[in-house]
């Protein structure tokens, strides 16, 4: 491997691969400077800096310098009160009330690979190296360890920061960014994902603006309102032009990832720990680690965007022990009995799941001792002996015999005050004295941060799982929290809680996945309330939504996927009319909605599969032949016209293309649509297959057997229209009005 990172003897130090270049000095004060993020650059970098100061009256220069003023320099990782007024990326106090941080460098190594990041989840190396630069404030002898990473194959960069209190007294970090992005003043736009539950990842696109915008969260999930990523796109960037500069965080509690626009029009992105109500006490001697932030960067829009972090989550993120592991099918219990489960139910349900050829029986939510609706039992893991009299352990090896895998619902961090576990140790929730909890969904957090709380649903766990027989967890986490205090801190941390509870939840996950390596743990919280790469890091698959209405998880799958592979989500075709929003649709277009989502699976009433077995049977089957399709491969957002959307697959071994098109709402007069495919091989021949089912018929008069990749690219496919009224010769139809959907599958031909 050659080497990524360069450093000259002027201190320039150059992090680059072929698909971008990062680079930054240190100034002649002594101040780390940004100069370059975008496209690769050769050998010599010949990177410009910044201009020096021109006569700007209300700026102040820097400690006494006549031509240097922080306000209008990029930085790496700007402090505060120094000249520069723009947001920090980290402020705090020393003993003597000193809130003036001024961060100056000391010196820096290169390291190869990537170091782990103490007791927090982060992006694993592997060809990649590490830049770590040491900055410090002699004044307040605090010490600051800037990590980057920058791996051979990927346009992504890892960035962490871990603080040192070098001096004898306490200083207090109030904010504390994993990173800080200075770039260069031009137009932008931000994109961003907001939502609520059963609607989430909705893009939202706006002008950076004057001022400060800031997506954040202090629901103690990274949250369905504000998702914790944001792009940052050069102004009219489409799915195949322009800069975009992406930013998340593998972290899953309140986070901040804000955007400044200054008044030298250079624009400021910091990613990290929400500021708001956080607090860490840095006692002499000891350390903090922020959670690890990434930056990706594509010059070729935002389909190269998400096609730099879906191969980085893949390959990076994810567990590996999952990575190439094709997901099982599935029937879940929750839409099929909802809380009315027991041992019966779920043997009739395995047998139903037999029938209709899944590969795993997942017993969702119900189960245990007194569970019969929401308001009770969180806590206490035991089955419910009247309705599971043998146990989940015998259930489990009952439900192997017939051949299927078993999968089991927790949501080990909640509590319900009607419940053993609440009676035992009411000291156990998330609290504040004096005030009365707040529920949400009759239930109550608890104190994660607390070693006797990990223990204890690591035990409750262990106790389900050590029978061996569990091959899926679900785990849930059903509320936002409330009063965040722990009765274990003293005052003066309570607003560490919110940070300890995500320490300690990674401390169980951790132990949890190390014990049990082949369990498939899917991540849920009330659908897309914690989908973030702190969760994936432990679990390789989420649940994204529980909007399973297929016109509904359209909007939330197009969202998802600017970040996510889809190697990482879980979809399965739910009742109709639909739950969430009473739209009644075809079972086809449910299952089409999810197709290339990794874990695809059934949530129905045994009378609904019954009504539709034998389509259902199918689809199933044909889940189960494409599950190792749908590892690895690339999935593009190929059009959207709102009311039509197109979405291609392609397979790792690029020999079979997908290309999925839904048509909303009916109408008359519809125009011709055409799909302009991506990334096949101009030279190559593909051949339209009508195997995935036959409402796509055989080809039509004219029509060749295949076509080339450069038609299929520039030329496209037709798509097909909804048929109203008579139907013309020589057209492909949609099979339904409404909510239609259609599978194309493109094979590659040999030679
Ligand atoms: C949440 C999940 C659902 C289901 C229920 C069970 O709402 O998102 O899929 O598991 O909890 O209570």
């Amino acid at each position: 491997m050659s080497d990524l990172i360069t450093v000259s003897d002027d201190l320039t130090f150059a992090l680059a691969n072929r698909h971008f270049a990062y680079v930054f000095r240190v100034s002649p004060e002594g101040i780390l400077e940004h100069l370059h993020y975008g496209g690769p650059l050769g050998e010599p970098l010949n990177v410009q800096a910044h201009h020096r100061r021109t006569i700007r009256h209300v700026a102040s220069t820097f400690q006494g310098g006549r031509h240097y003023s922080l306000s209008d320099t990029p930085q790496e990782y700007p402090g505060f009160g120094t000249s520069d007024y723009r947001f920090p990326a980290v402020h705090g106090r020393n003993a003597d009330g000193n809130t003036v941080f001024s961060l100056h460098y000391h010196s820096h190594k290169i390291v190869d690979d990537k170091p782990a990041l103490k007791g927090l989840p982060s992006s694993r190396g592997g060809r990649s190296q590490t830049l770590i630069i040491t900055l410090q404030d002699k004044l307040h002898q605090l010490r600051v360890r800037l990590h980057y990473t920058i791996w051979e194959d990927h346009g992504v960069i890892a960035r962490s920061v871990r603080f040192k209190n070098l001096s004898d007294k306490e200083i207090q970090l109030q904010h504390a960014f994993s990173t800080a992005l200075d770039l260069p003043s031009g137009d932008y736009e931000i994109q961003h994902f907001h939502g609520t539950w059963a609607r989430e990842f909705n893009a939202e696109r706006i002008p950076v603006p004057q001022g400060r915008f800031v997506a954040d969260s202090a629901r103690g999930t990274s949250s369905t309102a504000h998702h914790n990523y944001l792009a940052v796109l050069q102004k009219g960037a489409t799915e195949d032009f322009g800069r975009c500069y992406g930013t998340t965080l593998v972290y899953s509690g309140n986070f901040a990832i804000s955007v400044e626009r200054g008044e030298f029009e250079d624009v400021r992105v910091l990613a990290g720990i929400n500021p708001f109500n956080f607090h860490w006490r840095l006692k002499p001697g000891k350390s903090f680690t922020t959670p690890e932030a990434l930056h990706a960067f594509s010059g070729a829009g935002m389909r190269g965007l998400s096609a730099q972090w879906h191969g980085f989550i893949r390959e990076h993120v994810t567990p590996e022990r999952f990575r190439d592991t094709p997901r099982p099918t599935y029937l879940n219990t929750w839409e099929a009995a909802y809380f009315d489960v027991d041992e019966n139910k779920v043997l009739d349900l395995a047998d139903t799941a037999v029938d209709i050829g899944v590969d795993m029986l997942v017993l969702d939510d119900g189960w245990f001792e007194g569970r019969g609706d929401d308001t009770s039992s969180l806590g206490d893991w035991r089955a419910d002996r009247e309705r599971f009299p043998s146990g989940i352990p015998d259930l489990a090896a009952k439900v192997r015999a017939k051949g299927l895998k078993f999968g089991i619902w927790f949501e080990p961090e909640m509590v319900n005050p009607r419940s053993q576990l609440f009676t035992d140790h009411p000291d156990w929730i998330l609290h504040v004295p004096g005030r009365v909890p707040s529920l949400g969904r009759n239930q109550l957090t608890l104190d994660l941060s607390r070693p006797e709380v990990q223990d204890y649903l690591f035990e409750q766990i262990d106790a389900v799982l050590s029978c061996g027989d569990v091959d899926y967890v679900k785990w849930d986490m059903n509320r936002n929290m409330t009063e965040v205090g722990s009765a274990a801190l003293p005052a003066s941390r309570q607003r560490e809680t919110s940070h300890r509870y995500m320490l300690g939840l990674y401390r169980l996950l951790d132990r949890l996945t190390e014990a049990y390596p082949d369990v498939l743990f899917e991540n849920c919280a009330s659908g897309g309330n914690r989908f973030d790469l702190g969760m994936l890091s432990y679990m390789p698959q989420g649940w994204i939504s529980d909007m399973c209405d297929p016109i509904g998880r359209l909007a939330i799958i197009t969202g998802a996927s600017h970040l996510y592979p889809l190697d990482v989500t879980a979809a399965y075709i739910g009742p109709s009319p639909n739950h969430q929003n009473g739209r009644i649709s075809s079972v086809r277009t449910r299952f089409l909605a999810g197709v290339f989502c990794a874990a695809r699976g059934v949530s129905l009433s045994e009378a609904d599969i019954e009504a539709h077995r034998d389509e259902i049977a199918a689809h199933m089957a044909f889940a189960k032949a494409t599950a190792p399709d749908m590892i690895g491969g690339r999935f593009e957002r190929i059009s959207s016209h709102g009311n039509e959307i197109a979405w291609q697959y392609t397979t790792a071994d690029e020999q079979t293309v997908y290309l999925a098109y839904f048509h909303i709402l009916s109408g008359p007069n519809q125009p011709f649509r055409r799909a302009r495919l991506v990334g096949l091989d101009p030279d190559a021949q593909y051949r339209l297959d009508d195997g995935w089912d036959d409402t796509l018929g055989a080809p039509i008069d004219g029509e060749p057997e295949s076509y080339r990749g450069d038609a299929l690219m520039h030329s496209g496919l037709a798509m097909p229209q909804v048929a109203v009224g008579e139907k013309s010769p020589g057209v492909r139809y949609m099979p339904d009005g409404d909510f239609s959907a259609q599978l194309f599958v493109l094979r590659r031909q040999p030679g």
